[in-house]
């Protein structure tokens, strides 16, 4: 089965705009983990504008399933990713005025210092996953330096009007074809939700999305629970094909 990663930033966005205690992003993370989810995702970001230090810390110590850290590449939240020590970390293009992560990671021009990265985190057994565009260079050049996986970024898919839909789901597809071929796990992210989830889990090879705003979103008015639930339906649907 495809495997889904509930990213819970947004539970800490609702809790920052109080400054307060709720809603606890550690309770929003075991109703996942009880719903079904197999990894809660976050991303530490350099501006703490959701998640802190201290949630990082927390989910490491009362997760029983994974913990998939999105971060940049940056010194100060290596540091804490060597120190905490996620199941993965995926690693993302970071910039501060962005409303969140706009694009892929440019590996192919940051292969040297990323492949530091990489070294880094296996060193200390962490898995490294690339958040890249559905670009074939920046695939080869994932697997060229080590990463275990890459995360292919669907928002282009996710925001494409009706005519472009097709094509966004082909470049996604052809860039799965070629990760699979270098022998990276696959998976998914950005923009995902229950409406559009269903074509993206067509991809041959995938193992994993990561999902946060429409889950969010829609626990407002149908619970946790629920709105986890109804995303593992439609990744049960394909792996019962
Ligand atoms: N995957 C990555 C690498 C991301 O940066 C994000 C957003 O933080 C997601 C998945 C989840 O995206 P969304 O909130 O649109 O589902």
């Amino acid at each position: 089965m495809i495997e889904l990663g509930v990213n819970i930033d947004h539970v800490a966005t609702l809790r920052e705009a109080r400054k307060g205690k709720v809603p606890d992003v550690i309770t929003a993370a075991k109703v996942c983990e009880i719903a079904g989810a197999h990894q809660i995702t976050v991303h530490l970001r350099q501006d703490r504008r959701h998640i802190q230090d201290k949630d990082v810390e927390r989910l490491k110590e009362v997760l029983l399933i994974r913990m998939n850290l999105e971060m940049a590449g940056v010194p100060e939240i290596i540091e804490i990713a060597h120190r905490i020590v996620p199941y993965t970390v995926c690693l993302v293009p970071e910039n501060r005025q962005e409303i969140t992560t706009e694009g892929g990671l440019n590996v192919v021009e940051q292969k040297e210092s990323l492949r530091r990265v990489v070294g880094g985190m296996h060193e200390r057994g962490i898995k490294v996953s690339m958040f890249v565009d559905p670009d074939i260079e920046q695939i080869h050049a994932s697997a060229e330096i080590g990463a275990d996986s890459v995360e292919l970024h669907t928002g282009a898919y996710a925001n494409a009007e009706r005519e472009q839909v097709d094509k966004e789901l082909n470049r996604l597809y052809e860039a799965g074809k070629v990760a699979v071929q270098l022998g990276l796990a696959l998976h998914a992210g950005h923009g995902l939700t229950v409406r559009n989830l269903e074509p993206v889990t067509k991809i041959p090879g995938l193992k994993e999305v990561n999902i946060g705003h429409d889950i969010i979103s829609r626990s407002i008015f149908i619970g946790l629970d629920s709105a986890v639930k109804e995303i593992l339906a439609v990744l049960e649907k394909v792996s019962s094909l």
